[in-house]
């Protein structure tokens, strides 16, 4: 029976899911990577970590900075870092036999594809979101939400059923929903759809104000929701290519919280976990720095091998790209990146599309 976890990253996401996991008498070690010690020096000065909103408390963490340690404190290495990240990371597992290992990446957003298909590891997951809407508030950890559903997938997916009961005991709370392959696990992370439009279409306001508004309650409005939608339709095109039945941005939204909205609008005005969340103070956030180049630009690709017009995904990226300088589509997760360059289309869908797995095939 799982009774240790190790988690690379101490921000919000990391440190919500330690906190959860004590709570549930499983011991958490946290990694923090040296040139990223904001969080970590926090947590030290103030000893233990309080805990508020829909998570209630304080809590002692354990933090290292040595990755050995983190190796040797559990067979389960859940990566909280943003997908930005994850490349830092990867360079940090290298050097060590990781075959009795599984990392979890949340959000993954294909990480097991990029050259983590290079390290000797048991398995990489990847799950859609982080389980948890939470943000640090002056040292504090504020957890606007916990999710009940996320979508997790497995690089290999020949795995014993025990595998499946460890793993849904790393996230106490939350319903994981297997799915077919990572990359339906990566169509279903819905911050693609959501986050670089509304940065995007709020771009002006965030920067006059340094984002003093409500991203989601004053920014998503009808006509930033029109251009999701086109975006979302995509992206379930996509998904229909492969042969998965995914639901719309909103709906994945709803399995997340247990919500019935039926509008984009009405979710971001009277969502709990959305309808608070103030904008970032300026453009250079992940909320466009992670999702353009390592989901938009991922679905581009994806959609361009499959022959979809992927024109509404291309048109932000674009936008993006001429907003910020960076060229995305070159440095974010392209076919190149994912090692999917010279892949045919008939070879994409049936290397990720549904497949029959007897464990797997047990909990779709
Ligand atoms: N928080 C949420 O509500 C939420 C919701 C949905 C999805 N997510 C996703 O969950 C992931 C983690 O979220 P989070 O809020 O915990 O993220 P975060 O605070 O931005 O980053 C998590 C930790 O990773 C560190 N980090 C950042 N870049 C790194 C790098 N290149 N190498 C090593 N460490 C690095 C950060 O350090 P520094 O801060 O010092 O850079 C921080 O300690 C992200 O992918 C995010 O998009 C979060």
């Amino acid at each position: 029976m799982l009774s240790r976890v190790s988690i690379v990253g101490a921000g919000p996401a990391g440190l919500a899911l330690a906190a959860d996991l004590q709570s549930h008498g499983i011991s958490a070690l946290m990694y923090s990577h040296p040139d990223h010690p904001q969080h970590a020096n926090r947590l030290r000065d103030n000893g233990r970590l309080r805990v508020s909103g829909v998570m209630e408390g304080f809590t002692d963490l354990e933090l290292t900075t040595d990755m050995a340690e983190i190796i040797a404190f559990s067979h389960i290495v859940v990566l909280a870092v943003p997908s930005t990240g994850q490349e830092t990371v990867l360079k940090e597992l290298k050097p060590f036999d990781l075959r009795q290992h599984t990392i979890v990446a949340i959000p993954g957003n294909l990480f097991s594809l990029t050259k983590a298909a290079g390290i000797k590891v048991g398995n990489i997951l990847e799950t859609n979101l982080s389980p948890y809407s939470c943000r640090m508030d002056d040292g504090k950890l504020l957890v606007l939400g916990r999710k009940r559903r996320i979508f997790i997938g497995a690089l290999h997916n020949e795995v014993s059923a025990d595998f499946y009961e460890d793993v849904q005991r790393v996230f106490p709370f939350v319903e994981l929903k297997w799915c077919h392959s990572v990359v339906e696990v990566c169509l279903s992370n819905v911050n693609g759809v959501f986050h670089p439009l509304m940065m995007l279409m709020n771009a002006g306001r965030i920067e006059s104000t340094a984002g003093d508004f409500l991203l989601y309650a004053e920014g998503l409005t009808r006509s930033v929701a029109n251009a999701m939608q086109a975006v979302d339709r995509v992206r379930m095109q996509i998904a229909a290519a492969f042969g998965f039945r995914l639901r719309s941005a909103v709906d994945i939204s709803n399995d997340c919280y247990g919500q019935r909205f039926t509008d984009l609008v009405d979710l971001a005005r009277h969502s709990p976990p959305h309808r608070s969340l103030r904008s970032p103070a300026d453009m250079a956030h992940r909320n466009i720095s992670e999702d353009v180049p390592d989901l938009l630009v991922c679905w581009h690709g994806l959609a361009e091998k499959l022959g979809i017009d992927a024109s509404p995904i291309r048109a932000v990226i674009v936008l993006v790209e001429m907003a910020t300088g960076v060229n995305y589509m070159e440095t974010g997760r392209n076919m190149k990146r994912l090692n999917l360059e010279n892949v045919s289309r008939s070879e994409l869908v049936a290397r990720f599309g549904p497949c029959l797995v007897t464990h797997l095939e047990t909990r779709l």
